[in-house]
């Protein structure tokens, strides 16, 4: 991977970020909803101001209340505050922030009740993390309609799918639960980080049969990934950062193949 863009490839490519915007119909830009929808970004920074119970409360429900698969609900939300989290874990919620939620898929709870469910691991995995996702997701919209702000983790702290293995450990989960992420919230401190580099709506849609990306359209987004971090990331690189993340999944892989597959022991 080319580390090194030259100056005016950065340049460039940080001016190709800083005029990515949200791209609605004109005719529903005022739309409310979508507003709190694109205004969204993960935010790593927070103040100390506390999140108000009940605002923490309606996050939550807006993930209870999120749809799923035959209404299984193949989910637990392990809830933190900042006390909670460093009796657990020994420091401080990641970015200080004020209230985490680690979000689990749960096979095991519907199990207790439908004893004869067929053992289908991997497909029963692949459902509750897209429906415990999804659970996710409405908890992140309802948190920014509430002018709460947040970030979903995979593993910061150990606190995510790269770390399940841990965590499962850590927080007593039976077999048929894997920890997915962890999301940290609280309110931003400052401005929110500029949209990160967003692929052209063009390069995402199918029509008909799927067509690889060209190569220059994939190039000058990575471009702009690599500017964009370093920028925004003193004192260590994108491709330090990818490097990392590629040697945890492998880590994790194997983790998780064992989770995921605990019957077969
Ligand atoms: C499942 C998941 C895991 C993530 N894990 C991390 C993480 O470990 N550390 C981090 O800084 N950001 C993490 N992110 C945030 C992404 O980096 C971020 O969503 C992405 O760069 C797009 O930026 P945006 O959310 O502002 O649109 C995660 C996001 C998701 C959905």
């Amino acid at each position: 991977m080319k580390e090194n863009l030259g100056l005016v490839k950065t340049v460039k490519s940080l001016a190709k970020i800083l005029r990515g915007k949200p791209n609605p119909p004109a005719s529903l830009a005022d739309n409310e909803m979508l507003q709190v929808i694109y205004k969204r970004r993960s935010v790593r920074s927070f103040t100390s101001q506390p999140i108000p119970d009940d605002v923490f409360s309606a996050i939550l429900e807006a993930g209870r209340l999120a749809p799923c698969t035959v209404n299984l609900q193949s989910w637990t939300f392990a809830i933190f505050d900042d006390a909670l989290w460093q009796q657990t874990f020994d420091h401080s919620i990641p970015f200080h922030g004020n209230r985490a939620v680690i979000v689990i898929s749960d096979s095991a709870r519907y199990r207790q009740v439908l004893e004869d469910f067929p053992y289908c691991p991997l497909t029963e995995y692949t459902i509750a993390v897209v429906n415990a996702s999804l659970a996710a997701m409405n908890m992140n919209v309802a948190a920014e309609a509430l002018g709460v702000s947040s970030v979903m983790l995979s593993e910061t702290g150990r606190s995510g799918i790269l770390d399940a293995k841990y965590l499962k450990e850590k927080l007593n989960l039976p077999d048929g639960t894997v920890p997915l992420m962890t999301i940290v919230f609280g309110y931003a401190r400052g401005a929110y980080p500029i949209m990160p580099p967003k692929l052209p709506m063009e390069r995402i849609l199918l029509h008909g049969q799927y067509q690889p990306s060209d190569r220059a359209t994939m190039e000058s987004w990575l471009e702009q990934m690599i500017a964009g971090y370093n920028a925004s990331h003193l004192g260590t690189s994108f491709k330090t950062q990818l490097d990392i993340y590629q040697s945890k999944i492998g880590q994790a892989e194997d983790e998780l193949n064992e989770m995921v597959f605990y019957r077969k022991k």
